[in-house]
């Protein structure tokens, strides 16, 4: 990735100490500019402080752009919205890894990779034997998905020849890891994978055929997890692609680097966000639906409740997956005949937080998170699997963001400074006349 040709005539001028100093200016294709400290410290024995990396580009890249003040994401330049309606997930997948998107026989043979590499090494499949029941099932992915490092270690050397293969097997294989989990969780025979079936059939077989009822799959609910997955197949530098890229700068390997991005997908303010927010609108419905007192409870500085589903570190505006999200969750709900009340609870909680002054005034909408837990749900999708859901959906981006990573002459490892703010220095006292455990040592 050559960014000389980025430099911008510009320069940002810095003065420290009365001493100004002139820093390079990057240009984008769209949207911020880019500041270029990297000579910062050396120079002025400054770093810069930036919590949860607000103002923190931490990489160049071309894969996913959006704009959070006007609502719109692209994948490789094209918009989620004609992806969404004209592209599978598997088609996505490649046009992520690759940046572009594959020929009829491009997608076949990537197609024909991901049907080999379904299967998992039998010995793979015991481990599911030892979690105990009731483990959560991203605790059993992250491990498993780490243990594809063990099983398959003529991957790891020289993994930029090997990434198609690479990324096909991640692709096939968290898709049985996911639904084995599932299973296992319910004490039921293991359902394999079938080369006849498309990704998402697959998975749903997977999940929910059985000896004694076969399932039968249903081209409604195939196309609406296609489009789940879609929406969530990348999302720039968010918090699990960002530790993907973190772990995986130490030239850690893929299947560790994903299993990494895995756990940090599984906290509630990230992926594990959709699993909330079912369980607050089930809650809420439980309680006789009145989500007045929860809107209070997310207004109330002295409440630490969110209203979860809502708010966003980038979308300043309607995230534009909800929006599809929303259009498909009706489709999906009529189509298959089923009234969900969630789904009048949802959009009843969404207009009147869209007009109420707490959430205008912070620009909180409602994310990719508050409609997918309902399409999830009517589909059969049990609430603990949603996260998993998720993380299914996002691989494509993991592996392309990891691919990028490896393929930059800019790469470093990543290592943050900090702003110290410790003792200077603390007299020993040998624990003997330790007496207390406080400043008096300092
Ligand atoms: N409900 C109520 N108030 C909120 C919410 C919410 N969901 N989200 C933000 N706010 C308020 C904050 O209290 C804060 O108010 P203040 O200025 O009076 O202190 C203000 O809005 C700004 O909030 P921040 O936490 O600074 O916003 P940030 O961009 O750091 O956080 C986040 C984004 C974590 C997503 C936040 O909006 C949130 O916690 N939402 C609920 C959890 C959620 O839905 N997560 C999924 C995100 S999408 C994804 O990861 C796939």
């Amino acid at each position: 990735m050559d960014l000389k040709k980025r430099v911008m005539a510009e320069k940002a001028k810095l003065t420290i100490d009365g001493e100004t100093y002139e820093l390079p200016v990057l240009e984008s294709t769209f949207g911020d500019k880019a500041i270029d400290i990297s000579s910062l410290r050396q120079r002025t024995g400054c770093v810069t402080l930036d919590y949860g990396y607000m103002n923190t580009g931490s990489c160049a890249s071309a894969i996913t752009y959006l704009d959070g003040k006007q609502g719109t994401l692209n994948y490789r330049g094209y918009p989620i919205e004609t992806l969404a309606a004209e592209c599978s997930f598997v088609e996505v997948s490649y046009l992520l890894i690759n940046g572009c998107l594959p020929t009829e026989n491009e997608l076949r043979n990537f197609k024909g990779m991901m049907n080999k590499y379904a299967l998992m090494h039998e010995d793979m499949v015991h481990f599911f034997d030892r979690f105990p029941a009731g483990s959560p099932p991203m605790s059993i992915l992250s491990s498993m998905v780490n243990t594809l490092s063990a099983f398959y270690p003529e991957m790891i050397n020289n993994p930029l020849e090997q990434i198609d293969k690479m990324a096909a097997r991640l692709l096939s294989k968290v898709r049985t890891i996911a639904a084995f989990s599932y299973k296992k969780s319910l004490g039921q025979p293991l359902t394999y994978p079938r080369p006849d079936y498309s990704y998402c059939a697959n998975f749903l077989n997977m999940m929910f055929d059985l000896p004694v009822s076969p399932y039968e799959v249903n081209p409604v609910i195939v196309n609406a997890l296609d489009k789940l997955l879609i929406l969530h197949a990348d999302h720039e530098q968010n918090c699990s692609t960002s530790t993907v890229r973190l772990v995986g700068s130490a030239h850690v390997n893929l299947y560790a680097s994903i299993s990494a991005g895995i756990s940090a997908l599984w906290g509630p303010l990230h992926g594990g966000a959709n699993q909330a927010v079912m369980d607050m609108l089930e809650r809420i419905h439980l309680e006789g639906g009145n989500y007045k007192k929860y809107i209070d409870k997310a207004k109330d500085p002295n409440d630490s409740f969110r209203l979860v589903g809502f708010g966003h570190r980038v979308y300043k505006n309607h995230d534009p997956r909800s929006r599809i999200l929303k259009k498909l969750c009706d489709e999906v709900l009529q189509t298959l005949n089923l009234s969900n009340p969630l789904l009048d609870l949802a959009k009843e909680i969404e207009e009147v937080a869209l007009r109420d002054d707490y959430f205008v005034e912070r620009h909180l909408y409602p994310n990719v998170d508050f409609y997918s837990g309902i399409i999830y749900k009517s589909i059969g999708i049990p609430n603990d699997m949603f996260t998993v859901m998720f993380a299914l959906g996002r691989l494509p981006g993991w592996i392309a963001h990891w691919k990028e990573m490896w393929d930059d002459e800019n790469w470093r490892i990543g290592r943050p400074r900090q702003l110290y703010i410790g003792p200077k220095q603390r007299r020993f006292v040998a624990i003997g006349d330790r007496k207390v455990c406080d400043e008096r040592f300092s």
